[in-house]
């Protein structure tokens, strides 16, 4: 967007609505799920990180009940990288009681072209607000309430913001005493607030139109920056609930946990809150301990006396008897061997890891690889 581009709220322009003009009020929301997931890699060589299972859904599907709970009826799914994998997901939306469509980028746009190239999905006028939310993250704040705080102000945008305890690895975003957000700063070692952007938007569907089309655009390097420097309203909707960007190793295994456990509520969900979850047709041997919102995916096998501790096991994964799995993320069909270690790690889709292996400390292993018996330790005492 140039800087010479203001753009009005509904109210100084007199603007269309949705409800002024008859139509109904459902919100409609733009999900960019285009990115290559790049630092989840080899889980994300063969799907979208938003298709990843995650407490026993695909990660989206988390995302879409929540923000279907807040009143969005209509979803706009930006896509690019294996485009093709979302609409066999998700189809139309009916079986989600939602109304989905999907706008493919050739080439990844960024996220501010994104939106842009999304808006031709979107069938909101000019005044109505249009959530738009990053793909990748968990967070229980409240979006209606966002979206009130975003019509009160008359915004052309409105940002969740969040609180972390260091900001200096993210750009913050400081905010005046009205709560309008000043500037957005780039990553420094002294920030001057501990609030980030959060990923969760509300446009007003006339500002999605004014960001410049058929071009990459950054929404955090160019858009805000320059309807800040314009003049228009852009607020802050700080919120201390739950939060988490599920886009690296941890934070992914983190997240599906922490739905398992109910540290984040969530209606897609597919069984109770607890220690563990076990989807249909795992098999669980008898001294098997599951704990810390472990998932046991459909068809997995689960040996006696195997310890799996707050990790994800993806469908078809075997571990052995005795063998010790946590923190970590298990691809489809992976086999763990009798007696051995994980902890921390990524293994990718069909990989083998036979027994007396110790593997740990953010390794990662790709997809179909064989480590044989006894390859590679981390004990001192070999
Ligand atoms: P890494 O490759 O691991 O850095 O992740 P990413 O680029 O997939 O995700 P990032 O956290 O940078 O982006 C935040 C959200 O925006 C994710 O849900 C991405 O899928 C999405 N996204 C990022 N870039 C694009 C893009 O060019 N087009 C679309 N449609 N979505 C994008």
């Amino acid at each position: 967007m140039s800087t010479d581009q203001s753009v009005p709220s509904a109210e100084q322009a007199g603007q269309d609505t949705a409800s002024a003009a008859g139509r109904p009020a459902g919100l409609e929301a733009i999900l960019l799920v285009g990115g290559y997931g790049t630092r989840l890699r080899p889980l994300t060589l063969s799907s979208p990180k938003h298709l990843l299972p995650t407490a026993g859904a695909p990660f989206l599907a988390h995302q879409m009940a929540k923000a279907a709970s807040c009143g969005v009826t209509r979803m706009v799914l930006a896509t690019s990288y294996r485009a093709e994998m979302f609409r066999e997901q998700f189809g139309d939306g009916s079986s989600l009681g939602l109304e989905i469509d999907y706008v493919h980028e050739e080439q990844p746009l960024g996220t501010g072209g994104a939106i842009r190239n999304a808006a031709s999905g979107l069938h909101s006028a000019p005044g109505d607000p249009v959530v738009v939310l990053n793909g990748d993250v968990l967070s229980g704040h409240d979006l209606a309430g966002q979206v009130r705080a975003h019509q009160e102000a008359s915004a052309a945008v409105t940002l969740h913001l969040v609180e972390v305890p260091d900001p200096s690895r993210f750009g913050c975003v400081p905010t005046d005493s009205s709560g309008r957000v000043t500037a957005f700063l780039e990553k420094t070692p002294n920030p001057v607030t501990n609030r980030i952007n959060a990923g969760c938007y509300v446009f007003t569907r006339s500002a999605i139109d004014a960001i410049p089309a058929g071009r990459v655009v950054s929404v955090e390097h160019e858009t805000f920056p320059d309807l800040i420097a314009a003049g228009a309203v852009v607020q802050g909707y700080p919120d201390t609930a739950y939060w988490l960007d599920v886009g690296t190793p941890e934070t992914f295994v983190r997240g599906s946990c922490d739905l398992v456990l109910g540290r984040l509520a969530s209606p897609a969900l597919p069984g109770p809150c607890g220690e563990a979850l076990v989807l249909p047709g795992a098999v669980v041997e008898p001294g098997a301990k599951l704990s810390g919102g472990s998932v046991i995916g459909s068809g997995c096998r689960v040996g006696a006396g195997a310890q799996v501790e707050g990790s994800v096991l993806f469908d078809g994964v075997t571990v052995g008897a005795g063998a010790a799995v946590r923190n970590s993320a298990l691809g489809r069909d992976v086999r763990i061997g009798d007696a051995a270690v994980l902890d921390g790690v990524v293994i990718g889709d069909g990989a083998l890891i036979a027994s007396g292996n110790e593997l740990s400390c953010g390794m990662r292993v790709w997809p179909g690889v064989d480590i044989g018996p006894t390859s590679i330790r981390f004990s001192t005492d070999a």
